[in-house]
């Protein structure tokens, strides 16, 4: 039963920015900094790249193909491959998994928003010390109404390029936005070379501390590529479903995990070499952006301009990959319950609104409601990056090397990529170790990991 009137990116130019723009996000330009900052730097960024090139790539590459070879949503693209009824309840958690993320994503999308409004105000503009700003952000966290309005207009603008749909809305909107955040986040980085003290920072972003490496380093690099590469849910799956066979799944793979890893490292760059130019505390966690941003541009001349351009770009990257959220969960209810698209995107923006108003009222009314002892942001945060997501991908890698088959799979994969494979031909041969043995071995140890068994095993060895 083939869906004659589904529709697909215009250009294989769009899907690669559709995809990295999925991939591109709050991730990259607020939580890999801070990581990495707080994880020996650039030996964090050493295994970092060998996580996504050795995990991220294959894993990627297999749901792009899934998606690619059924021309279905998470769950009707199990549905399509096997009769057994667990895979289809493994692309349901992608839903739900979606669903998680949307909440507590908008609610920091949200404060991005409300931070262009702030700087355009000149809210920051008597800032001298971090402190302020920290105390600005506390008490801006503290007040409902601020947090509510700007979650609900970041998760109106993302069911509106939705609801458009793939070309006219995802295509069109990831066009203009993603190079415009290119050239931004490239200005940004300039700026920050460029101010007096900024070696200090590069110092810091490059200079390998291979002592901080510890299993808990792996293990949070890994799970960060799969955050920050929107895999292990769907999202590159659905969006695997919408490309042309005449495309190349390796060739656009690795197109959109260089775009994703230059923009981390850039932001990197960016944040390190302006907050270490202005004397900062790198590692802040969370309050990092809000904290030290407004301060940081505030004591250099454009001081308004750059913070304005700084938290639209933080919004715009937070709106490519909330819209690819959307689209998978309104890809299920299109193929799988026929729903119109438009009445698919106002029930999951509806949905995504009342999951994140506890996300977002964590930090004031609901303060005190906890959750396996984190407050609910916290809680669906950590459930999602890292549980939900590590499992998915790991599922994933066994549907590929062990139920749907590698001869299936690089039948398949060989579509569009007759070219690629002749001038790389060892790169099958990699990609077939990695996604049926290595990359599930590893995940299988991250996810031992977030469920404590590794450390009871460690503490038996040691006692
Ligand atoms: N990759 C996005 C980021 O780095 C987050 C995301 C995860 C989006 C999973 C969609 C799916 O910000």
């Amino acid at each position: 039963m083939e869906n004659p009137k589904r529709e697909q990116w215009s250009s294989k130019m769009g899907f690669i920015l559709a995809a990295a723009g999925s991939a591109i996000g709050l991730g990259n330009i607020w939580k890999f900094p801070y990581i990495a900052g707080e994880n020996g730097g650039a030996a964090f960024l050493f295994i970092y790249l060998i996580c996504i090139l050795s995990i991220g790539l294959p894993v990627l590459i297999a749901e792009v193909l899934i998606g690619r070879t059924t021309q279905r949503n998470p769950v009707g693209a199990f549905k399509k491959l096997t009769n057994n009824k667990f895979w289809s309840y493994v692309g349901k958690m992608g839903i739900i998994t979606a669903f998680i993320i949307l909440s507590f994503y908008s609610v920091v999308a949200g404060w991005a928003i409300g931070y262009i409004v702030e700087s355009a105000k000149g809210a920051f503009q008597s800032f001298k010390e971090p402190a302020q700003a920290g105390e600005y952000f506390n008490s801006l966290l503290l007040q409902p109404e601020w947090n509510l309005f700007y979650l609900l207009v970041f998760i109106l603008m993302s069911m509106f390029f939705v609801y458009f749909g793939v070309q006219k809305g995802i295509e069109k909107g990831s066009k203009i936005m993603m190079p415009l955040l290119f050239i931004l986040l490239i200005i940004l980085m300039i700026r920050g070379i460029t101010l007096e003290g900024a070696n200090e920072g590069l110092k810091f972003f490059f200079h390998p501390e291979w002592s901080k490496i510890t299993s808990q380093t792996i293990l949070l690099a890994l799970g960060h590529a799969f955050f920050t590469l929107s895999l292990g849910m769907g999202v590159i799956m659905t969006y695997g479903s919408y490309m042309s066979n005449n495309d190349s799944i390796p060739g656009t793979s690795l197109s959109i995990i260089i775009l994703d890893t230059v923009i981390s490292v850039v932001a990197g760059v960016m944040i390190f070499t302006t907050v270490f130019a202005f004397g900062q505390d790198p590692a802040q966690g969370p309050g990092l952006i809000f904290h030290v941003i407004p301060v940081v541009f505030n004591q250099m001349p454009g001081g308004i301009f750059f913070a304005i351009l700084f938290f639209i770009l933080l919004a715009l990257a937070a709106l490519t990959s909330s819209i690819s959220l959307i689209e998978v969960v309104v890809a299920y209810f299109v193929d799988e319950k026929k729903w119109k698209r438009q009445k698919a995107v106002i029930f999951t923006g509806v949905v995504g609104t009342l999951l994140a108003i506890p996300c977002s009222l964590s930090y004031n009314l609901m303060s005190e409601v906890k959750l396996f002892d984190s407050n609910f942001f916290d809680t669906l945060d950590f459930l999602a990056s890292n549980i939900l997501l590590p499992l998915g991908g790991f599922l994933l890698a066994i549907f590929v090397g062990y139920v749907w088959g590698l001869d299936k799979a690089v039948e398949n994969l060989k579509i569009g990529s007759e070219k690629f494979f002749e001038k790389y031909p060892v790169s099958l041969f990699l990609w077939k170790i990695f996604i049926k043995y290595l990359a599930p071995l590893l995940m299988f140890f991250v996810l031992l990991d977030t469920v404590g068994i590794l450390k009871v095993v460690k503490n038996l060895f040691v006692e």
